[in-house]
């Protein structure tokens, strides 16, 4: 086994000890939800005890490894060549709401470069994996992005920002765009599974405005490594992305606008 496979196999059992509380709160216990930054953005316990069993398992097998996760933000570790990046509940929204399209998301940069990417969505079973240079796995099995060509038969996902209500630059141009032109736009409220279905041929695209590191560190070592393109979409955005095939990549990135002058 590489070192690679090794820290593999380490994320892969932090991101199930931390589906299993999931699945130990959803639809079921009190959530004790707060709002982040306004009634869209919100944590519940579930997102924190996720956390704190993810951010421990690093502490205690690699002490030497620096750790930015969502919720507790960066902890530097002096001189570390590695950086986990760790989202311990993506989808609190669906998740927060009853729907099972949530993950725990867990990437590994090693001298700057991702080298190991675990999405795992406990409630439907599905844990995708990827190690640099080796290729991208759901549940153990290869995985491809599509080879469709034709954007009138694709299915698409996009997300929009947390500030949508007070940001004129939510998106919605973009939707406006790109939905007469497509078989399905789909808002599954999940940036890294939009990612890895992505990866996985279940969708064509993807693209959002303002995600942040932990949401596509881990997905999009994921997609590349089955063979999708991920490019930044806007300099001006934290973390903008579109995700593809080849076939579809340009079609879809030029419907998608560069920031709208009037904002
Ligand atoms: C959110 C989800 C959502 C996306 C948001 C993300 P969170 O992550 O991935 O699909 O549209 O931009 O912030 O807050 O549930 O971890
Ligand atoms: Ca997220
Ligand atoms: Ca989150």
């Amino acid at each position: 086994m590489s070192d690679y496979e090794t820290l593999l196999e380490f994320a892969i059992s932090l991101a199930k000890q931390a589906g299993d509380i999931q699945l130990g709160y959803f639809r079921d216990k009190e959530l004790s939800i707060s709002t982040k930054q306004n009634d869209f953005d919100i944590v519940t316990a579930a997102d924190k005890a996720s956390e704190e069993i993810i951010r421990g398992g690093i502490r205690t097998t690699y002490p030497t490894h620096s750790i930015l996760s969502e919720e507790s933000g960066l902890t530097d570790i002096d001189a570390s060549e590695y950086l986990w990046v760790v989202d311990p509940l993506d989808g609190t929204t669906n998740f927060s709401a009853g729907l099972p399209l949530f993950n725990v998301s867990i990437g590994l940069k090693h001298k700057g470069e991702t080298v190991v990417g675990v999405v795992y969505a406990p409630y439907l079973g599905e844990l995708f994996t990827a190690v640099k240079g080796r290729g991208a796995f759901l549940n153990g099995k290869r995985i491809h992005a599509s080879d469709e060509t034709r954007l009138s038969h694709s299915v698409i996902a996009t997300g929009f920002p947390y500030d949508k209500a007070v940001n004129k630059d939510n998106n919605l141009d973009n939707v406006g765009r790109v939905l007469p032109q497509v078989r399905g736009l789909r808002r599954l409220g999940s940036a890294a599974l939009d990612i890895s279905y992505v990866a996985a041929g279940f969708m064509d695209g993807f693209w959002e405005l303002a995600l942040h590191e932990w949401d596509v560190c881990a997905a999009t070592l994921i997609a590349t490594e089955a063979g999708a393109r991920v490019e930044s979409l806007r300099p001006d955005r934290i973390v903008s992305i579109v995700v593809a095939p080849e076939g579809i990549f340009g079609q879809l990135r030029a419907l998608l606008a560069p920031k709208p002058q009037n904002n």
